[in-house]
């Protein structure tokens, strides 16, 4: 008898110590306390790339410790909030450009949390820009010849068959009768107007003479070119077909009575050159083949030629001072 009361108390004792166990614990857990908040992102502001490189990840690490000075870490996500509509917001703090964002779209977030009052907020923007990569076929064609920003050049054709599909004829003054080559998208005829406005306004009048040219006119014109000058200077002067942003319809060559009506370098040093040169990024449009920059544009200077990028964009490309093809890849 004597035997089974010691074994009935011991299993009392066990019974007591584990329930007085299980609320020390608790009684810990429940002293855990926020001791700090800290809020990652695997991409800091500035560029994020498009298409499949998108995304953003936040993640917030909050540290308890207990009364014993005992730490431990939990991830969260923090609540995200844009105020445009060119992103999706994941729960789990993945934010994803949409891929039709168009490079040099700026994207402002707010990632935020709280707990144990603590709180962390912190504000974000992201430049977009295209991955060249993600945007040319296996024969070197672009594969977004609608887009604002896509990048023609000697590396990067255009399918002879592409034809913009809004071509208008901007209402300005031309020195051009070909119908044709009077015609841009309509988004860069309507920068164009405004341009041609704001130029008059400021007491220039400049006169549009060469846009939209389809894959046969530009071979014309190239062997044109070879023919005359030979092939060396062609290249520097001339697309060859399939090459050239005419046929994108973002472009518009223009020019001044000063430079004779014509497409000339001396436009360049024209007041009206000039004030194109300063002021053609507030309407949208760059001058894409600068000078000194032959090398890498590969051609000669053209302080006639207006390649449209939107007024977001070429802002950014000419503060940049880099030329578009050089903006695309840094
Ligand atoms: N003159 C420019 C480079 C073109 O032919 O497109
Ligand atoms: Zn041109």
């Amino acid at each position: 008898m004597k035997k089974r009361l010691w074994i009935k108390i011991l299993i009392l004792i066990i019974i007591l110590a584990g329930a007085s166990g299980v609320v020390y614990y608790y009684h810990l857990l429940q002293q855990f306390d926020v001791v700090n908040i800290e809020l990652h992102t695997d991409t800091p502001s500035g560029s994020i790339l498009y298409t499949d490189k998108t995304q953003v990840k936040y993640e917030i690490t909050v540290t308890l410790e207990n009364i014993a000075g005992k730490t431990q870490t939990k991830t969260h996500w923090p609540t995200i909030t844009t105020d445009n509509a060119l992103c999706n917001i994941s729960d789990d703090g993945i934010l994803k450009v949409r891929p039709d964002v168009t490079t040099g779209t700026n994207i402002y977030v707010t990632a935020a949390y709280s707990q144990g009052g603590l709180e962390v907020s912190e504000d974000f923007y992201y430049t977009t820009r295209t991955l060249l990569e993600d945007t040319i076929d296996s024969n070197g064609i672009v594969t977004n010849p609608q887009a604002p920003d896509v990048l023609v050049n000697k590396q990067r054709g255009i399918a002879p068959e592409y034809k913009p599909d809004d071509l208008v004829v901007p209402n300005v003054q031309f020195h051009q009768t070909n119908e044709t080559v009077k015609q841009m998208r309509k988004e860069a005829a309507e920068a164009l107007e405004k341009l041609f406005d704001a130029a008059e306004e400021a007491g220039y009048t400049l006169y549009a003479v060469s846009g939209f040219r389809p894959y046969d006119m530009q071979a014309n014109i190239y062997n044109y070119h070879i023919n005359t000058y030979g092939e060396v200077y062609a290249n520097t002067v001339s697309a060859a077909p399939g090459k050239s942003e005419h046929q994108t319809g973002w472009v518009m060559d223009i020019t001044a009575k000063s430079a004779g009506y014509d497409l000339v370098e001396m436009f360049g040093e024209t007041p009206e050159g000039i004030w194109v040169q300063q002021n053609a990024h507030h309407y949208g449009f760059i001058i894409h083949y600068e000078k000194g920059k032959e090398d890498i544009t590969g051609y000669a200077y053209e302080p006639w030629h207006l390649r449209y990028l939107g007024e977001e964009l070429a802002p950014k490309v000419y503060e940049s001072g880099l030329t578009f093809d050089e903006y695309m890849v840094q």
